[in-house]
């Protein structure tokens, strides 16, 4: 099958397009690079450098291939930018996202799965994990953004043809067990990689923000993911598109405290975690896990890096290898094809 990846250059699109690839599929990326690598982007891959606001290379992409299946990664995805300044977060992931979507539609994309979030869910106020049934309440123009762009898939569903996944998720974390790909985010916002960083003396103490929450240790609860499970998440639901549009959270069913993510880095790596307490910040949720129940049950999707260990161990390998992250790689992706 021949598939176009948007954002293939970036955290979860990269893992995404590594496991397309061990799948003997055919990949192409197109990403403009702003917060992705030229090197996630595997050798022999090629790669359209266009950014989804052009409306006609982006049409010319999809225009370019008669593909199986297109995967929406490319978005600006910080919360705290989005709430600083909105309506560059609503045009960037909405006008991008009604683009490609638009020429999916006309040249005849039958399947898209899209990568949203589960900020959609806002920040509910449970101490359980959280069902696909629960309400679309997103509490920042980030989330919103991607409630939009949920909303246009519903109608290029019943009026274009174009079926498609939607997936909800948290916190994507870890790298390719097999090394050849992580996580390096510019700002870096994560708790894995900032936790990692702070124990390798890369930047200051560790901040806990919160501890008094009523959790089994006081500090937040939250979702990891493994980028690897995550990246078969996609293929599954992809796999499962057929005659409808679907939406599924993903979610390990595992809630990891701030306090344990410290814990395991310093287990993992056998050294201290700098840390140091810091008030509760506004909005913080005390915990936050998407109950993910519906994707098992209907594709067999069962995550194989679960725990916390698996998720810090192959973190950390990537971050030793790549200390100054893909800054310190060549350019292995096939040159040229550049619109726009
Ligand atoms: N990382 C997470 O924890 C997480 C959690 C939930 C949802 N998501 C969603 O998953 C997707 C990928 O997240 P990520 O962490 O890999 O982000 P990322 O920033 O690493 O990757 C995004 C990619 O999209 C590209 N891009 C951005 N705007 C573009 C545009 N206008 N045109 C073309 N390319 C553009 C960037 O260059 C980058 O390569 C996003 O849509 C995000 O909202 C991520």
């Amino acid at each position: 099958m021949r598939y176009l990846v948007t954002g293939g250059a970036g955290f979860v699109g990269s893992h995404t397009v590594l496991a397309l690839l061990d799948g003997g599929h055919e990949v192409e990326v197109l990403d403009n690079l702003s917060t992705g690598h030229r090197a996630a982007v595997p050798g022999g891959t090629k790669l359209h450098v266009v950014d989804l606001l052009d409306r006609d290379a982006t049409d010319a992409v999809v225009g370019s291939r008669a593909w199986d299946g297109v995967l929406h990664f490319a978005a600006l995805s910080l919360v705290g930018d989005s709430m600083r300044d909105p309506f560059h977060y609503l045009r960037q992931n909405y006008l991008t996202a009604l683009n490609l979507i638009q020429s999916c539609v006309g040249h005849g994309v039958r399947k898209l799965v899209f990568s949203s979030t589960a900020a959609l869910f806002g920040g509910p106020d449970r101490l359980e994990p959280i069902p696909e049934t629960a309400p679309l309440l997103p509490g920042s123009p980030y989330g919103e953004s991607k409630m939009l762009i949920e909303r246009v898939l519903h109608w290029a569903d019943a009026i274009g043809g174009l079926r498609s996944a939607c997936l909800r998720y948290f916190n994507a974390a870890g790298a390719d067990p097999q090394g050849r790909a992580g996580e390096d985010h510019r700002p870096e916002t994560h708790l894995v990689p900032l936790t990692i960083d702070a124990m390798l003396g890369r930047r200051p103490p560790l901040r806990l923000f919160g501890d008094d929450y009523p959790t089994r240790d006081g500090s937040c609860i939250r979702d990891y993911i493994h980028v690897t499970d995550l990246a078969d998440a996609h293929l599954r639901a992809l796999a499962q598109i057929d005659g409808r549009s679907l939406a599924y959270n993903v979610g390990n069913g595992l809630g990891y405290s701030n306090l344990e993510v410290i814990a395991a880095v310093e287990r993992v790596s056998g050294r201290k975690v700098p840390w140091e307490p810091a008030p509760r910040r506004d909005g913080d949720p005390a915990m936050l896990v998407a109950d993910a129940t519906t994707l098992r049950r209907e594709t067999g999707w069962t995550p194989a890096y679960a725990d916390l260990e698996s998720i810090v161990r192959t973190a950390l390998a990537w971050r030793e290898a790549h200390p100054e992250g893909y800054a310190a790689c060549g350019a292995p992706a096939e040159a040229g094809f550049a619109i726009g």
